[in-house]
């Protein structure tokens, strides 16, 4: 059956988190995988303490203090770089096949939208760098839910927003943690495991996994 809606994540889904960094290999040097992959991590794990802790703040925030940890624990990094580095993360590359995927999926009927960790205008950004401003019937920020991913709150705003029930939205994310949530919650879900990850959550199992979007349109 054809889902009312599709709602991916955005940032590792549709975007390329690693593709700020990598605009500055040249200047990084070989630290720029390291740097990025902390940069994540961090800015991940601040989301889930801020969540359960009670202590909301904004994405953008989250995404400057990872920074500035990974710079600190890699060492060695040219201090011009964390302005250039936070200015690409405004930009990032859409995965190549994107946006053909989600033109075709809307070409179908069904509603195609974001619910991201992001911040209304990190996300803006985002989607106009990547011309993708037409692709989407919604852009949802948790900003609206005040706590991050995987609060069920936060994966509401979907249903909210389409009026459907939680098995009328198939949700796509690369991000394994994030698939349990709305797992959890009771969305469709759709693994897109892009870099060939083993699996984990098992009891939270996505109903489908892909190495990128175009599975979506078989
Ligand atoms: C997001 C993060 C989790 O876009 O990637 O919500």
């Amino acid at each position: 059956m054809q889902p009312a809606a599709f709602v991916f994540d955005a940032y590792g889904t549709l975007f390329d988190v690693h593709s700020a960094a990598a605009r500055h290999a040249d200047a990084l040097g070989e630290k720029w995988v390291a740097l990025s992959e902390l940069w994540r991590t961090k800015q991940l794990e601040y989301t889930w303490v801020r969540a359960l802790a009670g202590k909301h703040c904004s994405f953008w925030k989250v995404t400057k203090d990872g920074l500035d940890y990974a710079i600190a624990s890699v060492g060695g990094i040219d201090s011009g770089l964390r302005g250039e580095l936070l200015a690409s993360y405004r930009q990032l590359a859409a995965y190549p096949e994107v946006p053909e995927c989600l033109k075709a999926l809307k070409a179908r009927g069904s509603a195609v939208a974001i619910l991201s960790n992001g911040d209304p205008d990190m996300l803006a950004d985002a989607v106009n760098s990547a011309g993708l401003a037409d692709a989407f019937d919604a852009v949802l920020s948790v900003e609206d839910a005040g706590v991050y991913k995987p609060s069920h709150r936060v994966y509401q705003l979907a249903t909210a927003r389409f009026g459907v029930v939680p098995q009328a939205v198939s949700f796509q994310s690369s991000n394994r943690w994030d698939i349990a949530g709305a797992k959890s919650f009771g969305f469709r879900t759709v693994w897109i495991n892009r870099t060939g990850r083993p699996d984990e959550y098992l009891d939270l199992a996505a109903d489908e996994v892909l190495k990128d979007l175009t599975g979506l349109l078989t």
